[in-house]
């Protein structure tokens, strides 16, 4: 068959990573006590869950809902992307960088978790974005042909056979919210759900406010939501990654449709029932569970 494996890409203890991901990067995460502090948050996805909404949402809340200044910096400048050597990785500044710190992650659960403490005192705090992984893929898919680094060529019934060979970046979306579901009940992680969000994005925000121990007012709720809505996130050059030379906006962009059930449009029967299977046996588990529509 023909080869859509992306350029550079290296599998470390059966994770594929980026090359901008390297395997010290890695180590250092999993065996170094790197310099997290009580009110510093991890924002850890899946890709494509809603990590930049969260991001976006949770950089705010730490930051008195200061909407003039997200709108005057992009969201990867304020919520820098923990693992990733592209820039330079905030894993090598983590002492001098500014807090309240907010950082984003497609590490493992069981890589972050050994930065995490059970003491609720001590932080930092994460938070987990979960999305039903049918639309997962579908949106991974659109990603992967306007990305540059993936530059994927293939259909998505290509794409889906690498999903069913484990050979996609970050590994497999189930087992990736299978291992958060270990740490659900320590009080510094807090599992939020895409489709939640998108059924009552107010409720959420209070909820992560209450959790990152930052008090918001009604008026302030309401400007944070109107403020991280698809269509303002979609204009908003500093979340909608249009002029990124990584990417390739006319492919498809990055903020693409924002709905829960695109899926439908998508997966074959046989594919559908695959993903439906396993969802099956992971609630029986673990008692993790999806909204699909
Ligand atoms: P779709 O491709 O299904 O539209 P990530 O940030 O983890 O890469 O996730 C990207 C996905 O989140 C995309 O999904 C994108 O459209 C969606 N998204 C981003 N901002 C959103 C928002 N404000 N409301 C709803 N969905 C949003």
């Amino acid at each position: 068959g023909k080869n859509y494996r992306v350029a550079g890409e290296h599998r470390y203890d059966g994770i594929l990573y980026l090359p901008s991901c390297p395997e010290y990067v890695v180590k250092k995460v999993r065996d170094e006590k790197l310099d997290f502090r009580r009110d510093d948050v991890i924002v850890a996805t899946y890709p494509k869950s809603g990590t930049t909404w969260m991001q976006e949402i949770i950089w705010l809340i730490m930051n008195k809902v200061d909407t003039e200044r997200a709108k005057s910096e992009h969201v990867l400048v304020r919520v820098p992307y923990l693992e990733s050597t592209k820039v330079e990785s905030p894993i090598e500044k983590l002492p001098t960088m500014k807090r309240p710190l907010v950082v984003k992650t497609h590490l493992r659960a069981d890589l972050i978790m050994r930065q995490v403490s059970k003491n609720a005192d001590s932080g930092p705090k994460v938070v987990v974005v979960m999305r039903n992984p049918k639309d997962v893929l579908v949106s991974y898919y659109y990603f992967y042909k306007a990305c540059k680094s993936y530059d994927f060529k293939g259909s998505f019934d290509d794409f889906f056979r690498l999903y069913e060979s484990d050979d996609l970046v970050y590994g497999d979306p189930l087992d990736y919210c299978q291992q958060w579901m270990t740490y659900k009940d320590n009080p510094n992680v807090l599992i939020i759900h895409y489709e939640d969000l998108k059924a009552d994005l107010k409720g959420c925000i209070k909820r992560l406010s209450v959790f990152c121990q930052r008090d918001l007012s009604n008026d302030q709720i309401e400007n944070l939501a109107r403020h991280v809505s698809f269509d303002s996130m979609k204009k908003n050059p500093q979340t909608n990654f249009e002029s990124f030379i990584a990417m390739r906006p006319h492919i498809s962009p990055f903020i693409r449709k924002g709905i829960v059930g695109d899926w439908k449009n998508h997966l074959a029967d046989k594919q559908n029932e695959m993903i439906d299977k396993r969802c099956e046996s992971l609630h029986r588990l673990c008692g993790l569970s999806f909204r699909f529509l």
